[in-house]
């Protein structure tokens, strides 16, 4: 069994935590917000004749968006040049050459100040690509071993602004950016609040262009984060560090993030259909930004678990989207198998999803949840029913991502509610190959 126990990490002594911590960007939220990017970068000690990159991609520069951006920085005095060669789900070797494309142009120094616009993906290249060109090296220097070679991120480098065009990965927010390890076929993360944004800009205006498609999967991305971070350990249940620098960024669930769990499930399962369904209906965009953030602001600080661990071997090997991964993998991993932990918090988190519970026992209301979840994604019309539609999955298949996902995932599985073998995650993949017929 690869399961080690939340209690054994080095930096940590057998007494319980007693303190939780948070730690944000600066967040500017709202319609037109892009408008106070300027004021924004230069509230963060950015002078005004400062030379900016911004890292998007080729479709967000085709949609006008990026010289939305682009208008802004430069009415507001800066000089900007414009990275639009960002990858979906980046490659080393993809964020080596935004790196490359930094010191063609500006030499070991790099650039004053990063804008990372667009999805996760985008938003992951120009964490990384700051954190290179600050820190030296090359990304697996930063990358935990035995991937990498774990170095600490010890330098945060120059002011950088990210700005979402997806409800969904909270990476604007997020310590972590992720990238695949193309030749040992895994996703690894680089984690550290070094890597975090000094500020997130967040303007739903501009997600209004994003096909129903696309806006279902990042919204099943957000719902995973809220939902996994509402059922997560408590943090006073984790073991306490012994150096306040040592406290892992996945810490546990709070009070705090309870509460901004409860709000995301609100506002993201009672607007997706809207946004997936009418997508120029802005209000309902707003509330699925708003909801993303909630959810990040939650899960992405309680910590992500063993849905996520599982979604990464998958996406790595088949190459799908994020969202529609944990679309799949949510009702089989965080619903059926994780609600053992803790029943009655299940039951809670099917009435946040409207389930009428009245008269059942616990295990029933964990169960009803579960085809609430399902019933969502069948009325988004456009999710896929299980692992065997997103890829072709099969029965012939689930050792192999069963095994991936213990050896290369420890990081989540650690703090997974309910301690899982591989044998665990075989039998959940069998499960999720078909959600519904
Ligand atoms: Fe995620």
């Amino acid at each position: 069994m690869s399961y080690e126990r939340s209690v054994s990490a080095d930096g940590h002594e057998l007494s319980p935590e007693t303190v939780w911590h948070i730690q944000m960007p600066e967040i500017r939220f709202g319609r037109d917000s892009v408008e106070e990017l300027g004021f924004q970068l230069g509230d963060l000690g950015v002078p005004e004749d400062a030379h900016g990159l911004v890292v998007t991609d080729e479709t967000l520069v085709e949609l006008g968006h990026a010289d939305r951006v682009v208008d802004t920085l430069t009415d507001a005095g800066f000089a900007v040049d414009v990275y639009d060669e960002s990858q979906r789900e980046p490659s080393v070797s993809d964020v080596e050459d935004c790196v490359g494309f930094v010191r063609d142009e500006k030499g070991e120094e790099g650039y004053d100040f990063y804008v990372g616009l667009g999805g996760g993906s985008c938003m992951d290249t120009a964490k990384i690509a700051r954190t290179i060109v600050a820190n030296g090296g090359e990304p697996l220097d930063y990358v935990a071993e035995p991937t990498g070679e774990g170095e600490p991120v010890t330098n945060s480098g120059p002011p950088l602004v990210l700005m979402p065009t997806t409800a969904g990965t909270g990476a604007e927010i997020s310590p972590v950016a992720i990238l695949s390890v193309e030749e040992k076929n895994i996703k690894e993360g680089i984690s550290s609040n070094h890597v975090r944004a000094d500020a997130a800009v967040i303007d739903p205006t501009f997600t209004t262009t994003l096909p129903p498609e696309l806006t279902a999967k990042t919204a099943m991305d957000a719902l995973g984060h809220a939902i996994e971070g509402y059922t997560t350990h408590e943090y006073d249940s984790l073991m306490r560090a012994t150096d306040p620098a040592e406290r892992p960024v996945y810490a546990g669930r709070t009070p705090l993030t309870e509460m901004f769990s409860e709000k995301a499930i609100d506002l993201l399962s009672n607007n997706v259909r809207t946004a997936v369904h009418n997508g120029d209906d802005l209000e309902a965009r707003e509330n699925m930004l708003q909801g993303a953030l909630f959810g990040a602001i939650a899960g992405l600080t309680a910590g992500a678990s063993l849905c996520h661990a599982m979604a990464y071997p998958v996406g790595n090997r088949y190459h799908t989207k994020h969202g529609e991964t944990i679309a799949v993998l949510t009702p089989a991993s965080t619903i059926d198998y994780n609600s053992a932990s803790d029943p009655a918090r299940f039951a809670d988190l099917a009435e946040m999803f409207d389930v009428d519970t009245t008269g059942m026992t616990n295990r029933e209301a964990a169960d009803a949840l579960k085809e609430q979840y399902i019933q969502l994604q069948k009325d988004l019309n456009v999710l896929p029913s299980g692992l065997n539609e997103l890829a072709g999955v099969t029965e012939d298949d689930v050792d192999w991502l069963a095994k991936q996902t213990v050896e290369t995932q420890k990081r989540l599985l650690r703090t997974n509610p309910r301690p899982v073998t591989e044998e665990d995650v075989r039998e959940i993949l069998l499960d999720a190959l078909h959600n519904w017929d």
